[in-house]
């Protein structure tokens, strides 16, 4: 087992520093396909999502990207409730795309079933190959990640991300919903991405430091406003699943609509940042948690988070479509330290399972 680590005390922690190598494959597996894909999802207008866990917050991510971009705005629903809600909204018109690392989840599964037989394609978005959601759909992508051991999800999540977005620049081309100019322009930072995912690898030691003076708090919060929200909710579930702390995602202008009420000195607050059309608020947002004593951790790239944060760390530029990508990378490994600093096996976190195959 120690070899199948590749010298790593953790498959989990393996599994973060595959994630450049990981989305350069995801990248490159997926270039011829793309197109043919893209055109089929351009036929349809009703568009939905369907998942569960750590892919249902890959297909939140692709809400934005296809909204932004294609000017298309798909239904995201975890697959154990759009089977229950949707099912007479699904006809031939529509498409419905499942995004599963394991091609096995019961939920999933069941509500691909459910989309083939009202008459709607399926596209499915998959890592492990020849899974049963491979053999449901009508299309399937590969996340291209290799096996994924440790059962939080980590290069599974970040290579999804990778396939949504190409999957959104195509779309947005086929329609012609933005210029060609800015697509190239994200399709070349998409190549970049496996390098600043590198870099951010680099604050390793420091986050692990930080975690340390943070082992023992009993609640923390994620906020995230428009494209970050998701990643919130994935740094949230990640110190759920594995540390066993209490955490919560949300978007940060919903702080001040019940959250602030339990916000009490030195509870961490994490503030997913990056530049964009929210930073303002964001700033805002921060400051209202300060002033509550928050203890304030920030993820951004302006320098103006470190007049705010109690901890600032430094992410590299990147344009905000492409930022759920690299900005959870520190947060899956505050998450990892903390659940060995409290002494938890990280790659098997109780009462959870690697894939859920019952509903
Ligand atoms: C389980 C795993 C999660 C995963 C979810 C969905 O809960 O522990 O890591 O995100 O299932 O799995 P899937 O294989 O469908 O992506």
């Amino acid at each position: 087992e120690m070899a199948e680590k590749a010298g790593f005390p953790h498959f989990m922690l393996k599994e973060i520093y595959e994630q450049p190598r990981a989305i350069r494959d995801a990248i490159h597996g997926n270039a011829d396909a793309i197109r043919t894909v893209a055109e089929e999802i351009a036929r349809h207008d009703k568009i939905f999502i369907v998942a569960m866990g750590t892919s249902y917050h890959a297909g939140l991510v692709g809400r934005y990207l296809f909204q932004r971009l294609a000017k298309k705005v798909p239904i995201v629903e975890d697959a154990s409730e759009f089977r229950y809600e949707f099912e007479d909204l699904i006809d031939e018109k529509a498409l419905v795309i499942a995004i599963t690392q394991s091609g096995e989840t019961a939920d999933t599964l069941a509500a691909m079933k459910l989309a083939k037989k009202r008459g709607a394609k399926v596209l499915a978005i998959v890592n492990v190959v020849g899974s049963m959601a491979t053999r449901i759909a009508d299309l399937t992508l590969y996340t291209h990640a290799g096996p994924e051991i440790g059962v939080a999800a980590t290069k599974t999540y970040t290579t999804q991300l990778t396939v949504l977005t190409m999957l959104a620049i195509e779309l947005a081309r086929v329609l012609g919903t933005a210029s060609e100019e800015y697509l190239n322009e994200l399709e070349e930072g998409l190549k970049a991405v496996p390098d600043l995912v590198e870099a951010v690898l680099q604050h390793d030691e420091g986050l692990k430091e930080l975690a340390e003076g943070l082992r023992d708090r009993k609640d923390f919060f994620y906020i995230g406003r428009g494209i970050s929200v998701p990643t919130a909710l994935e740094g949230a579930l990640k110190l759920k699943e594995i540390s066993y702390i209490h955490a919560e995602g949300l978007s940060a202008g919903e702080l001040k609509h019940g959250p602030l009420a339990l916000l009490e000195d030195g509870v961490p607050v994490v503030a997913i940042a990056p530049s964009g059309k929210t930073f303002d608020k964001m700033i805002g947002n921060i400051e209202e948690s300060r002033a509550r004593g928050a203890f304030i951790i920030t993820l951004g790239d302006s320098e103006e988070l470190r007049r705010v944060s109690d901890a600032f760390i430094e992410m590299p530029p990147v344009d905000e479509l492409l930022s759920p990508i690299v900005y959870v990378v520190p947060l899956q490994l505050i998450a990892y330290h903390l659940a060995v600093l409290r002494g938890n096996d990280p790659d098997k976190p109780r009462n959870l399972a690697k894939s859920v195959t019952v509903e």
